[in-house]
Parts: structure tokens; sequence; C-alpha cells
């Protein structure tokens, strides 16, 4: 097969086109980080909080060092530990069920609605037993989980609500943002995230003021002040350059995924009717915020080979469920068990999707599928 030219290969993501097109705003703002000479949760960082609680319309917002982490932090602020369960979804990154883990609970999972590949709301209803403290959802590809069917088990179980939006940044669920929809919500932003730093990045939203005031020690060697150490901790401080990056980039947030939600219809139209290839479902009155594109065909590998051999970089998220994952050793769970999240692993395939993906990108992926349905 012919080598594609490097200018001819489309990426997943294209994190260079943005900052080129952010440069001269994005490089004051970093130089400004650099110069005020408070590096770690200094005042960009505290800028950034604050405009981001306002964006998402919640009391609270805490940066920290990754997603990961504010699992882990949000969980434990609550209350959440040894002993404990806390239910989730096993079509996610993995990094959903490690948080979990870090807190010392145990994740249970329930299977998945096939159409949305968000949690099914019956399955959690299964899962949770008597020591179930908490559920966890996560906002798949960037569209909301049921969070009013889930919210309800919760207040009917007497368990908590909490969200793993990692993947939302933006999103909303009946003109409510995603991070303002459970008792607390962890961010991440992680470069190729909607909302993305230049380094490792999460944060905490809640309304919650105990909740705000146990992170806010947590992720800083549980100390309210210097040297007194009211919580066995760690550090989980975020860098004030990323602070900054952040900054710069909240307030083009929203028309990024408007241009994502373009893409999102354009690639609809041009790959309609293929025979094989299906959507994942989008659930009336939730706006995702198109973190990707994905589509499912039965021939997953092959299609995905014959994409990346024309130099489209697709990807698959996630090809392995969490509860098949090798580190979980003796917790690991049996093929078959969660039939919805099992076939979506094997189907799923993700298309290059990022806001400054240009028609003729676009055009050339829809093309390529096309080409390999034969349609
Ligand atoms: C759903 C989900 N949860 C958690 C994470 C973990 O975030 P991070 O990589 O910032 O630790 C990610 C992304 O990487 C994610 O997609």
């Amino acid at each position: 097969m012919k080598a594609v030219a490097a200018q001819d290969v489309i990426p997943l993501v294209d994190l260079k086109a943005q900052y080129r097109a952010l440069k001269p705003e994005m490089d004051r703002a970093i130089l400004e980080a650099v110069e005020d000479g408070r590096y770690v949760l200094g005042p960009a960082v505290a800028r950034f909080e604050e405009a981001f609680s306002r964006y998402l319309g919640v009391k609270h917002f805490l940066c920290c060092q990754s997603g990961t982490s504010a699992i882990a932090l949000m969980l434990q602020a609550a209350g959440v530990g040894p002993g404990d369960e806390v239910v989730t979804t096993p079509l996610t990154f993995f990094a959903t069920t490690e948080g979990i883990l870090q807190t010392g609970a145990e994740a249970v999972y329930a299977d998945v609605d096939p159409g949305t590949l968000n949690l099914d709301s019956a399955a959690v209803e299964r899962a949770v037993t008597p020591k179930t403290k908490a559920i966890l959802a996560v906002h798949l590809y960037g569209q909301p989980a049921d969070m009013d069917a889930l919210g309800e088990i919760a207040a009917r179980r007497g368990v908590l609500l909490f969200e793993d939006a990692a993947q939302a940044a933006g999103a909303a669920s009946q003109g409510r943002k995603a991070g303002a929809l459970g008792r607390a919500a962890s961010f991440s932003f992680y470069p190729g995230k909607n909302l993305g730093a230049y380094g490792d990045a999460g944060g905490i939203a809640t309304d919650d003021d105990a909740i705000a005031l146990d992170v806010r020690r947590r992720r800083d060697h549980g100390c309210d002040i210097k040297n007194r150490h009211l919580i066995l901790a760690g550090n989980a401080r975020l860098e004030s350059i990323q602070g900054a990056v952040l900054g710069v980039k909240l307030p083009h947030l929203d028309a990024w995924n408007a241009a994502r939600r373009r893409h999102v219809e354009a690639y609809r139209r041009a790959l309609a009717g293929i025979p094989g290839l299906s959507f994942i479902a989008e659930r009336p009155g939730m706006a995702s915020n198109h973190h990707l594109f994905v589509v499912r065909h039965a021939r997953r590998d092959a299609l995905l080979e014959h994409l990346r051999g024309q130099g489209i970089q697709a990807d698959v998220h996630y090809p392995v469920p969490s509860h098949l994952q090798e580190a979980l050793g003796p917790r690991k769970g049996r093929p078959g068990q969660f039939p919805a999240a099992e076939k979506a692993a094997a189907e799923v395939l993700s298309l290059p999707l990022f806001p400054e993906l240009s028609e003729a990108q676009l055009t050339r992926a829809a093309a390529a599928v096309r080409a390999f349905a034969g349609a």
C-alpha cells in the first residue's frame, strides 16, 4: 500500500491547529503566569476556578492534578471509602474505576443502554445493594447520562449520585450544564478534551460546601494552614500555567462545541444509509458537547485498518470494558456479564473530530467509510 503523505494525514484531534489560532493571547497568559512566580495553585488557577464555576452554575469549582485524582478526591470528600460500593459503567476510560478503587471502595458495574451507551438506569437499580454508597455516572462521548432517572433511584435508595464529567465540558441536560447535575462532578482537562490544558489537569464542581472544603484540603496535603495536616491526603495540586491555559480557552468553549456539532451533523448526512453502520442514539433534551463522534460497525477492526491505511486516524473508545481489565486481578469479571457494553466495545469507532476539522477532511473521512462498506 502507498504511504500517506504527512500533510494528508487526518488526525483524530489537532491540538496544534487550536494553539495557532490562540497563539498571541495564549503566549501572553502563559508568560504572565511564569512572571507572577506563584507556580502552583496561583492566581491564574483561582481565576479559572471562579470563571468555570460561573459557567457551570455551581457554587464551587476546585482544580486538581487530573481527572482521575478529581474522581478520587470527590468521592473521598463525600465519605466514600473502604467497605462501600460505587455503582458505575463498564464502558468508559478505565480511570473511572481507578478513581473509585483509590478510595478503598469497590466498583460495581451496571450495563449500559444499547442506544446511548450511557448507564441503563434499570441495570443500576439492580446493582444497588445495602453496601452501595454512591452511583458514579459517566457522560460518555459528551452526552449526559440520564441523571433524572439515576437521581430518582439515588434518592429512593438513599445513595449519593456523582458525575464523571471528564468528557462533558459544555454539555447540558435540559439546559443544565453537565457538572451541575449531581452531588459533585469530576472533570478532566487532559489536552485532548474539549476544554484541554497543556498538560494534565482536572477539577471538581459542587454546590456542597462540606465537599468543597474537604477537596480543598485533600488536594494539598490535607491542610488549610501550612504544616497543620487535618487529613491524610497527598498532593493533587494544579500548576498555575495550566490554570492560565484553561482561562484563555474557556471563553471559546461554546463556539468550539458548536463547530463540533456542525461537523457531527455533516458526518451524519454523509454517512446516512450505509448498510451495517449505525450511530450512537441522542436522547431528546440532551445537548452533547460532541467530545467524540462514534459510529458502530460489526467489522470494526477491519474498518479501522482500512481508515488508518488511508491516513485517517480513527480510534476506539473503548475496546476493553472496565470489568475485563487485567488490572482488576481477582476482581476481574467474566465475558458475557455486561452484554450491551461488551458488544459496543467490539463495534465502536471514533472518527476524526475537532473544531478546526475542514470540510475537505470530513468529506474524505466519510468517503473512506463509505468505500469500505461498498456503499
Ligand atoms: C470518562 C473519563 N474519566 C476519567 C478520565 C481521567 O482523566 P485524566 O486522564 O485527566 O486523569 C478520563 C480521561 O482521560 C475520562 O475520559
